[in-house]
C-alpha cells in the first residue's frame, strides 16, 4: 500500500472525533488535505456547525473552498480539538513537525488546543526521532549568523530551498533551516537550547503535545493514546 493511501485512511478516521459546535484546529500538509476533504463531507451530510482555525494559508484556502467556516486564531477564545499531520512520532509521543514549513502556526494552534490528534502513515512512527530533518524557522535578518551558530554546535544545518534554488519562505516570510541530526536522543534539551537562540522563531520539536495518534497502515487504522 502506498503512503498516500495510508495517510488517507488515517485522515478519514480522524474526523470521527469531530463533534458538532466544536472550535477545530486544522493542520497543514498532504495528510491534512485528505482530512479537510473528509471533514467537508461530514459538515455537509450532518449540517455540522464548526468554527475552524487554520495553520496555513494553504489549509485556509482549501477549507474556505469547501464551505468550511474559518476564523483567525486571534478571534477565538479556545480550540477544542486540533487535527494535524506530523513528520515523525516516537513511542513517547514526541514528534517532529514542519516538513511543510508551517510549524510556527501549527505550534501556536496546538498549544491553544485542549486536545491534539496527529494523523500519520505507519512509516512515520519511529523508535527515535531525528531521521527526518528538524525544521527551524529563523528570521531572515542575521540568519547567516544563526546558521553559523547551529553549524558550530554540530547540528548539520541546511537552508531549505525550492527546486529553483530560492530559499523557502514561511507564511510569516521567514526562512527555514533544516537540521540533519540522524537521531535526537534528548529532545527536551535540544528544544530548550534552540528556543534560547536569538533569531530562531520556532523549531519543529513538538514535545508533550499530542494526545492521540491515528496511524494508517496496510492492516488498517490504529489509534495510539498518550
Ligand atoms: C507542516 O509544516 C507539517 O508539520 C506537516 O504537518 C507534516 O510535514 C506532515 O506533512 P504530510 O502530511 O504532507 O506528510
Amino acid at each position: 500500500m502506498d503512503k498516500n493511501a495510508m495517510k488517507k485512511m488515517a485522515a478519514e478516521r480522524s474526523v470521527d472525533f469531530v463533534e458538532d459546535n466544536m472550535i477545530l484546529g486544522l493542520g497543514t500538509g498532504s495528510t491534512v488535505t485528505f482530512m479537510v476533504e473528509a471533514l467537508a463531507k461530514r459538515v455537509k451530510a450532518e449540517n455540522l456547525h464548526l468554527t475552524c482555525v487554520c495553520t496555513s494559508i494553504r489549509t485556509a484556502d482549501q477549507a474556505k473552498s469547501l464551505g468550511i467556516p474559518v476564523m483567525a486564531l486571534n478571534d477565538v477564545d479556545h480550540i477544542d480539538l486540533t487535527i494535524d499531520g506530523a513528520d515523525e512520532v516516537d513511542a513517547n509521543f514526541q514528534g517532529i513537525k514542519g516538513g511543510g514549513a508551517a510549524h510556527l502556526f501549527e505550534k501556536l494552534v496546538a498549544t491553544t488546543s485542549t486536545r491534539n490528534i496527529w494523523i500519520v502513515d505507519r512509516e512515520k512512527v519511529v523508535d527515535t526521532i531525528g531521521q527526518f530533518p528538524l525544521p527551524v524557522e529563523v528570521i531572515p535578518f542575521g540568519s547567516q549568523q544563526v546558521f553559523d551558530r547551529l553549524l558550530k554546535e554540530g547540528l548539520n544545518p541546511e537552508f531549505r530551498t525550492t527546486e529553483a534554488g530560492q530559499r523557502v519562505l514561511t507564511d510569516s516570510q521567514n526562512y527555514v533551516i533544516d537540521l540533519h541530526l540522524g537521531q535526537i536522543n534528548h529532545p527536551h534539551l535540544l528544544a530548550t537550547w534552540l528556543s534560547e537562540q536569538v533569531g530562531v522563531v520556532e523549531h519543529g520539536l513538538f514535545l508533550d503535545t499530542v494526545n492521540q495518534v491515528v496511524v494508517g497502515s496496510p492492516e488498517g487504522v490504529e489509534i495510539l493514546t498518550a
